[in-house]
């Protein structure tokens, strides 16, 4: 099957729209790496992707990430047909670890996000483990992740064991630093939430 626009693997393209039962896939990916910028192949994308990867190699898990990129659909979301978008949603909740990011606009997540979370079902993302991240221009907004984007997930099932990760575009030239100091004092409590063995 062809991954639909900003997936990077394959997911059934089946409706998780409110009042519907969240479509089941039989392989469902293990870590989701989603970005909520309304600009493609951003730096939000990049950093979501590369701490992904760390936790999915700290916690053990061999399955590929799978990226979701909130603005290749842009256009369809708040359309009254969005396949691509459904395809995404079922990604997303099938995800056992989900790093879920967001450029800071006006002190929150943007738009797009919410737009797409707001697609959701009560309960759409039960059960799945979730790294909220916010990258901002300000380190006076770096609580975003935890003010804002951790309720709103928590809203939707999710779980969310760690502190959210925090960047600003000044950390962005050396994020894997700031990967490395949030993973450490994350990972045990990513480990325990999804089940995984902390692999060192
Ligand atoms: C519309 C808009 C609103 C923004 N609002 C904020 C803000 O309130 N606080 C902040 O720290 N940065 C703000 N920024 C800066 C972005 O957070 C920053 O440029 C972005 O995280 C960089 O990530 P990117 O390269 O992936 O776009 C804003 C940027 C835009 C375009």
């Amino acid at each position: 099957m062809a991954a639909a626009p900003g997936t990077t693997s394959s997911a059934t393209p089946t409706p998780g729209r409110s009042g519907k039962e969240p479509p089941v896939s039989s392989t469902p990916p293990s870590v989701v790496a989603l970005s909520g910028n309304p600009r493609p192949r951003s730096r939000t994308l990049a950093v979501a992707e590369a701490t992904a990867r760390a936790v999915a190699e700290r916690l053990g898990v061999t399955t590929p990430v799978t990226t979701l990129d909130l603005a290749d659909f842009a256009g369809e979301i708040l359309t009254p047909e969005h396949p691509s978008a459904d395809a995404a949603l079922t990604t997303l909740a099938q995800a056992r670890i989900a790093v879920i990011a967001t450029p800071v606009y006006k002190a929150s997540y943007t738009g797009l996000l919410k737009a797409f979370l707001d697609l959701y079902p009560a309960d759409g993302l039960l059960g799945v483990t979730a790294v909220p991240l916010v990258v901002s221009g300000s380190p006076a907004h770096a609580l975003a992740g935890e003010v804002h984007l951790r309720p709103l997930l928590v809203e939707l099932g999710a779980v969310v064991p760690a502190r959210a990760f925090a960047v600003t575009e000044a950390q962005l030239a050396d994020s894997g630093q700031a990967i490395d100091a949030w993973l450490a004092r994350s990972a045990q409590a990513l480990a325990r939430a999804a089940g995984q063995e902390e692999g060192r």
